[in-house]
């Protein structure tokens, strides 16, 4: 079956209004995943004290967060009040500030690096955010960002994915993005960023580790911290829901290490110059 139109409009809306309700639940799901990535990240776009550093998506602002204090000069931009808000909360010497990642609200050639950590997956109109990163790029500053990598290998996701095909429906009606893991391919990834004018891409995969407190976390981490993962659970029937999360925590048990769950969630970080 083909698949339908992505329509940027009401996938942004259905982002939006989902990244507003849930900042406190999507950090007690993710910040201990996504941050993982933030010395990878910064290191890539040559964050050192001194360098003026945009994070894009920046959601709680972990990756802002670090690169102050590794006395860049930060700023930091999400579409999401409640999330600008919770950003503010937690790192309250940081400039947080609301903007698009397709319309950012900065003149040209302002930065020396731009950073977008797990943001790039959630948005409408991507090449027009790698369009927006490299108009408000100084010549020879960096861009960097991350997806997750494959649900072959980031395999939470793998797991949704198989539970929702074999007991629930996987065709449920949301507003239609791009797809979740286009830029899990490093072929996507160079012809998106050379695209865009950057030049000199690399694409790396780097190793991280989902420390889950039990097996269940797994179902609960998705249900309550995502929008996207968690419109596709919540568009199934209670008996579907059940059943997928029990086929969850059954997945998740050959996982068990110590007290928790450690399942492997590798990322993908992709790095270009502005010319
Ligand atoms: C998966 S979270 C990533 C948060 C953070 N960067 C991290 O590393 O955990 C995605 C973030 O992207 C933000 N976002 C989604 N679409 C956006 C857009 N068009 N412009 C700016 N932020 C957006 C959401 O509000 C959310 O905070």
């Amino acid at each position: 079956m083909p698949n339908p139109p992505i329509d940027p409009e009401a996938f942004r809306a259905f982002e939006h209004e989902g990244w507003e309700r849930i900042p406190q639940r999507y950090h007690n799901a993710f910040a201990s995943l996504t941050s993982q990535m933030t010395t990878p990240l910064l290191d890539a776009v040559g964050v050192t004290t001194g360098v003026q550093l945009l994070d894009v998506a920046t959601g709680p602002g972990y990756a802002a967060a670090a690169a102050t204090k590794r006395g860049a000069e930060v700023v930091g931009v999400d579409f999401a009040p409640a999330m600008v808000a919770e950003a503010r909360r937690r790192y309250p010497t940081v400039d947080f500030r609301e903007g698009d990642a397709e319309d950012l609200p900065f003149p040209e050639a302002s930065f020396d690096a731009v950073t977008m950590n797990f943001g790039l997956l959630h948005l409408g109109r991507p090449e027009q955010a790698l369009t927006e990163a490299h108009r408000v790029l100084r010549p020879g500053g960096r861009l960097g960002f991350t997806v997750w990598a494959r649900p072959e290998e980031a395999i939470g996701f793998q797991m949704v994915l198989r539970a929702v095909e074999s007991y629930g429906k996987v065709d449920v009606q949301l507003p239609q993005g791009p797809h979740f893991f286009r830029f899990s391919d490093p072929q996507e990834c160079h012809r998106s960023v050379l695209g865009a004018g950057l030049v000199s891409p690399t694409v790396k995969t780097i190793p991280l580790i989902w420390r889950l407190h039990s097996p269940d976390a797994l179902f609960e981490n998705m249900f309550e911290g995502t929008v996207r993962t968690a419109g596709l659970l919540r568009a199934q029937s209670a008996d579907a829901i059940r059943a997928i999360r029990k086929a969850l925590r059954q997945a998740a048990m050959p996982y068990q290490k110590g007290d928790g769950v450690e399942l492997p969630m590798p990322a993908v970080l992709v790095s270009a110059r502005k010319p």
